[in-house]
C-alpha cells in the first residue's frame, strides 16, 4: 500500500495532538487507539463539589466516574484507559466557564461531563462553541437551545410534563401555583406548564421565584395558604428544595390535599430532607432509584459498592452513568486518528445502550435523547412509589413551548408563519 507525504504529514499532526509530546512518529492511520493515546483519552469531570448545588453536583461526579472506572476495569477504550480530569467549579457560572476553559483548552480533553443547572450550562456553551469541543449534560432542563456542541442526556418539558400536568389536574385539581428557583430553567419550564395548563383546563393561583439557595419559605407558605391552590408545582434546586419540603412540614400542610409535584426533587434530596418531609409528595422523571430492571440492580449496586450503601441514585445520576457508556460507544466507533470532538459528536448519533431507566437514544437531529417518562410519589423510607411508567419511549421535542421552531441537524429552524 502506497501512501501519499502529504497524507502522511495529515495523520501524524493529528495523532500528534492526541499523543502529545514524545509521541513516536506513527503514520498509520488506523494505528491501534491504546498506541495512538499514548494510551489514555483525556476527559473532564465538571460539577460543583462546593456551593449551593454541591447537594446534587456531588453525586453527579460520583456517578460519572464509577462509569469511567468500570470501562476503564473492563480493559478502557480498545486499549486506552479514560483518564478522567475532575474540576469543582463551586456552584458559581464564572467558575464553570474558566474551568471549562481549563479543561478544553488546557488540558485538551476531547469531551466534558457536567453541570446541574442551566445557569452554568448557558455559561460554559460559548468555549465549546468556540472551541468546538463537546458537553455533555445529564439534567433536566428547559429545553430552547440547540448546540452542535452539547449531548443532552437530561430530560426536556415534554418528557417531563406532557404526562404530568394531565395527571395532576385530573387527581388533585385545576389550580396550580408555580414556585421556581430565579433563573432561566424553572421560567421556561412554567412556560411550558402554563400552556399545558391551558390546554387541560387547568390554571396558575400564583408564580413566584426565589434566588438560588433561597432558605426562608413562611412568607412562600403564607401565600400558599392565602391562595389555597390544588397543587404547588415546584421548580426550586438546590439546597432550596430541602429548605422548602421541611417548612412545608412544619407549617401542618397536607399533601394529600395540597401536593408539591416537582420536576427537581430526586432520591438525593429526599434523603437530605429526610423522608418525613418528602412523603406524598409527587416528581415526575425518567428514572427512580426503586425502578426494576437488571441493569438498573447492577448499578445501583456497583454504586453503592463504591461510594457507599447508604447513597443512593437518582434521575441524573443515571444519566450520568449512561452517557459515559455513550461516550465509550461513540469513541468505539471511530478510527484512531479520527479522535476528535467532532467525530465524537457524529458518531453518538442515533446511539442506543440499555440504561438502568431502560433503552435510550441520541436522537440524531438534535443530540438530545429518547427517554423513559415515569411519575412516582416520596415515601417516608426515602425511596419512591413509581406510579405512572409511560409505555414508550418519548421522543426529546426541545422547542415543544415554541411551535415552528425545530432544532435540526443543520441548526435551529425556524418556520415562517
Ligand atoms: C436545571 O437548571 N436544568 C435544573
Amino acid at each position: 500500500m502506497s501512501i501519499s507525504r502529504r497524507t502522511l504529514l495529515r495523520n501524524t499532526a493529528a495523532l500528534g495532538a492526541f499523543a502529545g509530546a514524545g509521541f513516536p512518529h506513527v503514520w498509520i492511520k488506523n494505528a491501534d487507539l491504546a498506541h495512538a493515546t499514548g494510551g489514555e483519552i483525556k476527559v473532564g469531570v465538571l460539577f460543583s463539589l462546593t456551593g449551593t448545588t454541591a447537594i446534587i453536583e456531588e453525586s453527579l461526579n460520583k456517578a460519572t466516574l464509577l462509569a469511567i472506572e468500570e470501562i476503564n476495569a473492563a480493559g478502557g477504550i480498545k486499549g486506552s484507559k479514560i483518564v478522567p480530569i475532575v474540576e469543582d467549579p463551586a456552584s458559581d457560572p464564572a467558575t464553570f466557564s474558566e474551568k471549562a476553559r481549563k479543561l478544553v483548552v488546557g488540558d485538551k480533553c476531547v469531551s466534558v461531563f457536567g453541570s446541574y443547572t442551566s445557569a452554568s450550562r448557558k455559561a460554559v456553551l460559548p468555549v465549546f462553541e468556540r472551541q468546538n469541543n463537546l458537553y455533555w449534560y445529564p439534567t433536566l432542563y428547559e429545553g430552547r437551545e440547540c448546540s452542535k456542541n452539547v449531548i443532552y442526556t437530561g430530560a426536556v418539558p415534554n418528557q417531563q410534563q406532557d404526562e404530568f400536568v394531565p395527571w395532576l389536574i385530573n387527581k388533585f385539581g385545576k389550580k396550580f401555583y408555580l414556585i421556581g428557583s430565579n433563573y432561566i430553567y424553572p421560567k421556561e419550564e412554567n412556560n411550558y406548564c402554563k400552556k399545558l395548563l391551558e390546554k387541560h383546563g387547568g390554571e396558575v393561583a400564583a408564580e413566584e421565584y426565589v434566588p438560588l439557595g433561597h432558605s426562608e419559605f413562611s412568607s412562600v407558605i403564607n401565600k400558599i395558604r392565602a391562595t389555597q391552590p390544588n397543587v404547588i408545582f415546584s421548580t426550586v434546586v438546590g439546597d432550596s428544595v430541602v429548605a422548602l419540603h421541611r417548612q412545608y412540614r412544619a407549617a401542618g400542610l397536607d399533601p394529600e390535599k395540597m401536593p408539591m409535584a416537582s420536576l427537581t426533587t430526586s432520591e438525593n434530596e429526599v434523603a437530605a430532607m429526610g423522608g418525613d418531609a418528602a412523603a406524598g409528595h409527587f416528581t415526575s422523571a425518567p428514572y427512580f432509584m426503586v425502578y426494576k430492571s437488571p441493569e438498573n440492580e447492577k448499578f445501583v449496586e456497583a454504586y453503592k459498592k463504591r461510594w457507599g450503601a447508604d447513597k443512593v441514585t437518582h434521575f441524573v445520576s443515571e444519566a450520568c452513568y449512561f452517557q459515559v457508556h455513550l461516550f465509550r460507544q461513540a469513541v468505539e466507533k471511530l478510527a484512531t486518528s479520527d479522535l476528535t470532538p467532532p467525530n465524537i459528536r457524529d458518531a453518538v448519533k442515533g446511539q442506543e445502550t440499555i440504561a438502568p431507566q431502560g433503552k435510550v437514544r441520541i436522537e440524531p437531529e438534535n443530540l438530545h435523547t429518547w427517554l423513559w417518562p415515569k411519575i412516582a410519589q416520596a415515601k417516608s423510607n426515602g425511596q419512591f412509589e413509581i406510579l405512572v411508567e409511560a409505555k414508550d419511549w418519548l421522543k426529546p421535542v426541545p422547542y415543544a413551548a415554541y411551535p415552528g421552531q425545530v432544532c435540526t441537524d443543520k441548526g435551529l429552524v425556524v418556520e415562517k408563519s
